[in-house]
């Protein structure tokens, strides 16, 4: 059986996609459903991207040319983001998917694979808040910056995972049903 937890599947398996099929991610923004709390998920989706990309960046430039704001400003974003992403995650699981996963029996299993993937997320983001911590402690030292770059580059792809196969699966629902989500 294929393997749909985030650290193997490449996409939404074709079953899950019935929906998504129907309504191109480039029809969303037009649509006459696509609703102002819509538009601020995604944002929210698109801070994340941002801020685990800055991340990254900042190890990345780190490594090669040390600089003394990286610790307090690698903590300010780190912090952030993690904050941000566990009360995003905790909307989520109690708020919207029981809301829509009674949507659609078509894809209703799709929820269970969005709440398997943030559980496999809070063990990531535990690693990069251990990773930040150690990084701090260390002063940055080269092989801490180094594990933690690592915890930040394997935090950044399952979230784009995520995020873009969550989209897939919450907009395309959004907009052929309409739900009140207030
Ligand atoms: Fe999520
Ligand atoms: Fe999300």
């Amino acid at each position: 059986m294929e393997d749909l937890g985030l650290n193997s599947r490449a996409g939404l398996p074709q079953e899950l996609r019935v929906l998504a099929d129907l309504y191109p991610r480039d029809l969303w923004r037009g649509h006459a459903n696509f609703t102002g709390m819509t538009a601020f998920w995604l944002d929210r989706h698109g801070l994340f991207r941002e801020l685990s990309a800055k991340l990254v960046e900042q190890a990345q430039v780190q490594l090669v040319t040390p600089n003394a704001r990286f610790i307090p400003e690698m903590a300010r974003y780190a912090s952030f983001l993690l904050n941000q992403l566990h009360t995003h995650h905790s909307v989520e699981d109690h708020h919207y998917f029981p809301r829509l996963q009674v949507l659609d029996s078509r894809i209703e299993h799709a929820f269970a694979l969005l709440d398997g993937d943030h559980h496999t997320l809070d063990g990531q983001l535990q690693a990069l808040a251990d990773a930040a911590n150690h990084a701090i402690r260390s002063e940055a030292d080269k092989d801490a910056t180094a594990a933690l770059l690592q915890a930040e580059d394997r935090l950044q792809r399952f979230l784009d995972r995520h995020l873009a196969d969550e989209e897939n699966v919450v907009v395309p629902l959004i907009l052929e049903y309409a739900p009140d989500l207030e």
